[in-house]
């Protein structure tokens, strides 16, 4: 990065009654040993949010001009739909920052094609934070930056993979929203991931990481009840099973590119396992995979060409974890590569006295069933149009421009400290089930029907 300097806060013009100091750490509750949370009854469809009221412009800064932010295929994902909602007229998209500057023009030129163009008919395309810094005038200066580019290049202090640190330098005070997982570089650098997250929590900045699920009204219903009813959580158990056949993207499928199933994907659920059990004691991390050289690991319908991945950087087709959280409370977690089709199979079970809650589906269609005391019978709640994607975004626009009064209420869900833990977890699982592996080579010839 260049010398620069730090511009403070884009145009704020808004409603006198937002309050714009005395900004709440994200973590706050989390930090007196009780998680953040928010009422089930305030986490409502994207039509049933009023636009926030006000003329003055919203900056926002993309960072990535892929998936995550512009949407695909493969999931419901897609924040520049969900800011639009939000935001209404309000959203200018100041900058769009990708190394593939043809990605970034092709997907702002489908935006302003169609209705929401006066969001994007402005946006600037850069190749990196950098060139957009160097170019930016205090009325372009964003409130946001939302970054969805690959973790190999976020959650350390390097140059080059420490975007939360430049942008927090250019822009001091700006709030941050950056995606999982915090990075994926090699373990020993999970250290480094927590000073980040001291430099963003010395900040002041709001961030909040996207771990979308700790926003679905079931997730948001079982913490209302442990809550309300005083009650600690004796065990967890997830289960993340995903539909491999849908997953075309080769990188997925190396370790050394993407760190592996339970790194990359599966941490959503040991992220919400967490939300709910606490943290974790690391040391006591036990984990065994089923691997890609063993009979029962083969796969008939992968989409991509696995004899190009290294043998040893191939990813696992079951990795199978226990743990004890530091309250003595029990997790356990299950990644499965096994499914054909396109939607994910996932479930988790949260365990107190007297009470089973079971989310299922949580991705596709969320219902949530609980037996709670006095009753062998399970009650069942389903959760019509709900949108995790939807809430967090709207939860973070609300907090950074504090429309929220009551500063018990909506706190950002999960902050960037807290998704350090859940990186560490599951680099813990990772390690602990390659320690519990046989080698590669001494099986990969016995094995008849691996496709290398
Ligand atoms: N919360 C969820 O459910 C969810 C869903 C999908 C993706 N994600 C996360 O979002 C992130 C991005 O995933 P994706 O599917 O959008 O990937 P993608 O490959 O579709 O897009 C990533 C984009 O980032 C760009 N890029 C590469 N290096 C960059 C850099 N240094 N600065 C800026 N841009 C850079 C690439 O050119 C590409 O256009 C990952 O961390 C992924 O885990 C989260």
């Amino acid at each position: 990065m260049t010398p620069m300097t730090p511009i403070t806060g884009g145009p704020r013009s808004g409603p006198p009654s937002r309050k714009t100091s005395g900004r709440r750490p994200s973590d706050r509750r989390a930090s007196e040993g009780r998680r953040a949370s928010i009422d089930p009854s305030k986490l409502v469809r994207m039509d049933k949010v009023p636009h926030l009221p006000g003329s003055d412009v919203f900056n926002v800064v993309f960072v990535g001009a892929g998936n995550i932010m512009f949407g695909s295929d493969e999931g419901p994902w897609n924040h520049s739909f969900r800011f639009e909602h939000k935001l209404g007229p309000r959203l200018k998209v100041v900058a769009l920052i990708d190394p593939n500057t043809e990605r970034a023009h092709a997907v702002l030129a489908a935006k302003c094609a169609t209705f929401v163009r006066s969001a994007y008919e402005a946006t600037r395309v850069y190749k990196s934070l950098d060139e957009f810094v160097r170019d930016v005038t205090p009325a372009l200066a964003p409130r946001v930056v939302v970054v969805g580019s690959p973790p190999m290049f976020r959650g350390t202090m390097q140059h080059g993979r420490d975007i939360e640190l430049q942008i927090l330098k250019a822009f001091p005070g700006v709030a941050l929203f950056l995606e999982k997982p915090v990075a994926t570089g090699p373990a020993a650098e999970i250290a480094e991931c927590f000073k980040v997250a001291e430099t963003i929590k010395a900040s002041g900045s709001v961030c909040s990481v996207g771990y979308m699920l700790r926003y679905l009204r079931g997730v948001q219903m079982i913490k209302k009840i442990l809550d309300e009813n005083n009650l600690i959580v004796m065990a967890t158990v997830a289960r993340f099973a995903c539909a491999y056949e849908a997953i075309a993207k080769p990188d997925w499928w190396d370790v050394a590119k993407s760190a592996g199933p339970v790194i990359e994907q599966g941490t959503h659920f040991c992220d919400l396992s967490r939300y709910f059990g606490g943290d974790v004691d690391i040391a006591s991390v036990e984990a065994h995979a089923l691997e890609w050289f063993e009979q029962p690991g083969h796969l008939s319908a992968q989409k991509i060409d696995e004899s190009a991945i290294a043998p040893e950087n191939r990813v696992p087709r079951v990795t199978a974890a226990t743990w004890k959280y530091e309250s003595g409370a029990v997790g356990s977690f299950m990644h499965v590569v096994a499914l054909h089709g396109h939607d994910y199979s996932c479930e988790l079970e949260v365990y107190a006295d007297g009470y089973q809650f079971k989310l299922v589906n949580p991705y596709v269609q969320p219902v949530l069933y609980i037996r709670r005391p006095g009753s062998d019978s399970e009650e069942t709640h389903r959760f019509a149009d709900d949108d995790p994607f939807f809430s967090e975004v709207s939860n973070l626009i609300d907090v950074i421009e504090d429309i929220e009064e009551d500063p018990e209420c909506d706190p950002i869900l999960s902050s960037f400290e807290d998704a350090c833990k859940t990186y560490e977890l599951t680099w813990a699982i990772r390690l602990a089930s390659e320690k519990s592996r046989k080698p590669v080579v001494a099986k990969r010839d016995a094995a008849p029907t691996v496709s290398s």
